[in-house]
């Protein structure tokens, strides 16, 4: 606003107000700026300006005036990262060298089989290995470039993962620079590899504390299933300083791409240099003379498994010398020098107290076991899935039946069988019912997938279900609307399917029981936001018939848009890669519903994301790949030259002019006409200072200035 547009005919109480507001505007934006420059400083620069205590302080201070100011809310407010978020999509980065996976192994012979082809190709090698606990969390790759933390990225496909380098940043066990040390030599460039996972303490004081905050807030809680989950969930937000408040921990335990240094010799080595450059690995590593040693270590961890601090699903066993391990190089993704020793499945003995069906989503009839509660490897077991109704009668299961009860690590337990010695004549047959327990429909069974439907696409139950889905974390994600409150939604009749959700207004959610309007406000956010999930997520979330999170992912690269797969035939969404027939025909029959694509409609309509957005893959994971800039002015610190080949050696690029594309726009001394260009597109404008941090935190700042003239 200027004063030359004239101020004639407005009233002074008028004119009052507007420089009132002017005000307010400036003081909300200072305080945004500090903020900023706040979290720069903690994430991006590791060495905070303001304590804990006053970063709080700011963000009250501007949640008070936005409060009180509607007008002044904007998107880019820092009070707008909205807190637990998952991130829709981050940059993918390409590995410097491929992240490989493990083969199993299960038994002893099986692990001698494996040592038996190794020895196949390398006939004259003695092996030694070293043990290792294997860590149920997510590998990571952290590039080190001159010593400094460049890029923390996922396993993604092996290939490509996914950048969450300021999230890493905030995980104490992981330094920000290589440690000096004389055990270790400093190499230009080195990928280190290990686990992000959750200590069980950490991931129990996680899921109270969240339970604690829902009850504040008067909504659900979303409650983590495992600590792997919960380490996966808070490793994929948006906003770092959500992630900062989650307890992760690191253990490092392989060195991928190295240059400038030797490989280590042995793997043993490479886990000494890990240590002497600053990263935990396991004391549980263990160096192992031979394939009996290997075994026993395999015997003992298996033992003590629950003893360890964090959950482990097995060891990996690992070929010490590294020309061994190239020699033997690798078949597919599976190294042929690493395995992986899976432990037995823990087994305990419980009754069966009932069989309930419950409806699915897609309206398969599941048969699920009521179990007297029993302890399995440190978790509660009281419900079992059963699959389906062939395995009831196969099984012979009856109620009042002493069965055992399995749990692999993570999956879901089952019943492997019924005790029948130990039957007294009190247990009674079980038989599938005839109609869906929730609508009444009778049943029809499929013979061929041995599974028993609700035909009727209206059932409440079924419908529930997809709704629940929809919401889920896998799926839309949506904050605050767990499977109480879509139950009452639906009761009410406000939902009846997915779109319904987006058509909410704060009276309707008023309406319910059980909400304020901070919470009511809350949901509608988080149901807003979901608008930008990407079209994966929608896919899955819509609960399509065999399309699990893989296949919708498939579905929304390969096909780009919802409307591009809406008029596929079934070959072409067949010749996918991993879409087989059964799920193709799936996809196909699922398109041609009128009512599922009325569904689409009524979803576009309400602006949900149906292009997949085409994402860049950063090659070499170099930290400003992608991102354009531009300098204007004479800078003080640094020549232009120097700032130049500085950002370019980071991978970014130096834009010919301002244009709406440019990224960054550096402003020194009596800066050009580019200036005023890139204020007016709304270009983000730096100092000198900025770049000059920027390029520091990433190890490239030129030592001293020079001037070549
Ligand atoms: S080595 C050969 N070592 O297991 C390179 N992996 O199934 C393969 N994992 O993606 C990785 N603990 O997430 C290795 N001590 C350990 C591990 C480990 C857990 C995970 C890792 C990897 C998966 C492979």
């Amino acid at each position: 606003m200027s004063d030359a547009m004239g101020r004639e005919g407005f009233s002074a109480e008028q004119i009052a107000r507007v420089d009132e507001i002017q005000a307010l505007r400036a003081r909300i934006q200072e305080l945004r700026e500090r903020v900023r420059a706040a979290d720069y400083a903690y994430y991006v620069l590791d060495s905070p300006i303001i304590s804990d205590a006053e970063y709080d302080d700011l963000m009250r201070a501007i949640q008070a005036l936005e409060e009180a100011h509607p007008e002044l809310r904007e998107a880019e407010s820092p009070t707008q990262r909205v807190a637990g978020e998952v991130a829709a999509g981050f940059a993918k980065v390409r590995h410097l060298t491929p992240m490989l996976s493990l083969a199993n192994v299960r038994t002893p012979q099986e692990l001698i089989a494996w040592r038996d082809r190794a020895q196949s190709i390398l006939p004259e090698a003695v092996f030694r290995y070293v043990g290792e606990p294997k860590i149920d969390g997510l590998s990571m790759n952290l590039i080190y470039r001159r010593g400094a933390l460049s890029v923390g990225a996922t396993r993604g496909n092996g290939e490509v993962g996914e950048n969450v380098t300021a999230n890493i940043r905030t995980i104490r066990d992981i330094p920000h620079h290589l440690g000096v040390s004389d055990r270790a030599p400093l190499p230009t460039v080195v990928e280190v590899r290990g686990e992000v996972y959750m200590l069980r303490a950490d991931f129990e004081r996680l899921n109270n504390r969240l339970a604690e905050e829902a009850q504040a807030q008067g909504v659900t809680p979303r409650l983590f299933a495992n600590a792997r989950n919960a380490a996966a969930g808070s490793l994929r937000q948006k906003d770092p300083s959500v992630t900062a408040k989650r307890p992760l921990s690191f253990l490092a335990y392989q060195i991928g791409h190295i240059e400038g240094a030797a490989e280590p010799e042995t793997h043993w080595q490479s886990l000494e240099w890990l240590q002497a450059w600053g990263f935990p690995i396991s004391p549980l590593d263990t160096s192992l003379e031979t394939l009996d040693e290997a075994q026993a270590f395999v015997d003992q961890l298996s033992k003590t498994r629950f003893e360890v601090p964090y959950d482990i699903d097995g060891s990996v066993l690992k070929i010490n010398e590294r020309w061994q391990q190239i020699e033997l190089g690798a078949v597919a993704r599976d190294p042929r020098w690493a395995i992986a020793y899976k432990f037995a499945p823990i087994e305990e003995n419980t009754k069966l107290l009932d069989i309930v069906v419950s409806v699915g989503r897609t309206g398969a009839l599941v048969p699920n076991a009521r179990l007297a509660p029993v302890q399995i490897g440190g978790v509660t077991i009281a419900n079992a899935t059963l699959f389906n109704a062939d395995e009831v009668a196969r099984k012979d299961l009856r109620i009042g039946d002493t069965v055992v009860v399995q749990r692999h690590g993570d999956v879901i337990p089952g019943v492997v069988k019924a005790l029948v010695e130990l039957r007294d004549g009190s247990e009674r047959a079980w038989t599938f019912p005839k109609e869906c327990p929730v609508c009444h429909t009778p049943v029809v069974r499929n013979e061929e997938e041995k599974v028993t439907y609700c035909p009727n696409a209206q059932c409440p139950g079924r419908r529930l279900e997809g709704l629940q889905h929809f919401a889920s974390r896998g799926a839309m994600d949506i904050q605050g609307l767990g499977e109480m409150i879509v139950l009452r939604l639906v009761e009410a009749g406000l939902v009846r399917d997915p779109s319904d959700f987006y058509r909410l207004t704060l009276d309707d959610l008023l309406s319910l029981p059980g909400f304020q309007e901070r919470s009511a406000t809350n949901l509608l956010n988080s149901i807003e936001a979901s608008k930008q999930q990407p079209l994966s997520r929608l896919l899955f979330g819509l609960g399509i018939r065999y399309v699990g999170e893989k296949a919708a992912e498939t579905l929304a690269t390969g096909f780009g848009s919802m409307d591009a797969l809406l008029s596929a035939s079934e070959e072409q969404i067949a010749e996918l890669p991993g879409i087989g027939p059964r799920i193709a025909q799936s996809v196909f029959q699922w398109a041609q519903d009128e009512e599922n694509r009325a569904l689409v409609e009524r979803l576009r309509a309400a602006g949900l994301t149906l292009e997949t957005k085409r994402e860049e893959i950063t090659e070499g994971a170099l930290p400003l790949a992608g991102q354009t800039f531009l300098l204007t002015g004479s800078l003080e610190r640094l020549t232009r030259g120097q700032a130049e080949s500085a950002i370019e050696a980071l991978g970014g690029k130096i834009a010919s002019g301002v244009s709406k594309s440019l990224n960054h726009l550096i402003v020194g001394a009596a800066p050009g006409s580019k200036l005023a260009k890139a204020e007016k597109l709304g270009i983000p404008i730096h100092d000198e200072a900025w770049l000059v941090a920027l390029l520091d935190a990433h190890n490239a700042l030129p030592t001293e200035r020079r001037r070549v003239r």
